[in-house]
């Protein structure tokens, strides 16, 4: 799937780099009430399979997102863009960068836990085509909530007219042990 993209002037999607963090983690404790400390990003930056990407506009990081590389998917675990730059389309590109990057050969889907409570990003995920698949409990220390897994699927365009079953997905689930690192 190709979204259909506004792009904002001059806006960088890069590598997540050291100076980045005092910004980085601005964007954080201005987007979530539960936030990451300093030395939770450094410490999942440091996994050989941890990747930090950043939206640069003007000289400012105005989103970031930390994602994990495995076998058959990337997993976002954490992901914002700073307030003041919401509804211009810089996490929709972002996200479209990782979409650039899967593959049928290799990582073919996107996964995303997003709490129950947080409807903005549930339809902002649900906006670029993932699909809540499935439901976890007990997942934050914090809440009672759960965690919505969302999903995004790269689909083989195709000649063919590709027959819809919705139950697919979600019979086939299995998040956290399906493939390892
Ligand atoms: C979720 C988030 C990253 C979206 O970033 P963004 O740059 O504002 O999103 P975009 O401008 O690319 O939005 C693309 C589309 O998503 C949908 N969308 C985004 N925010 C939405 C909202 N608050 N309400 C409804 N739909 C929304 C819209 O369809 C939007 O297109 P439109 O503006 O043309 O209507 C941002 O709201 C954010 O940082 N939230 C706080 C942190 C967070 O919840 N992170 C996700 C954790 S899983």
């Amino acid at each position: 799937m190709s979204l259909k993209i506004h792009q904002p002037d001059q806006l960088q999607i890069r590598w997540l780099i050291r100076r980045d963090m005092e910004e980085v983690l601005a964007i954080e404790q201005a987007s979530f009430e539960f936030q990451w400390t300093e030395e939770d990003f450094l410490c999942c930056l440091r996994q050989r399979n941890c990747i930090g990407m950043v939206a640069e506009q003007d000289g400012k990081i105005v989103g970031f997102m930390i994602y994990e590389l495995h076998k058959s998917r990337l997993h976002i675990l954490n992901f914002a863009v700073s307030p003041n730059y919401r509804r211009q389309q810089i996490g929709q590109r972002m996200i479209q960068r990782l979409i650039d990057k899967l593959s049928q050969q290799r990582r073919r889907e996107i996964v995303t836990e997003v709490r129950e409570s947080n409807l903005s990003a549930q339809l902002f995920f649900k906006s670029l085509g993932f699909l809540a698949i499935t439901i976890v409990r007990g997942r934050y220390e914090d809440t009672e909530e759960a965690a919505y897994i969302m999903s995004y699927l790269l689909i083989e365009e195709s000649a063919e007219e590709t027959t819809f079953k919705p139950t697919n997905r979600i019979s086939s689930y299995d998040l956290y042990d399906r493939d390892a690192a």
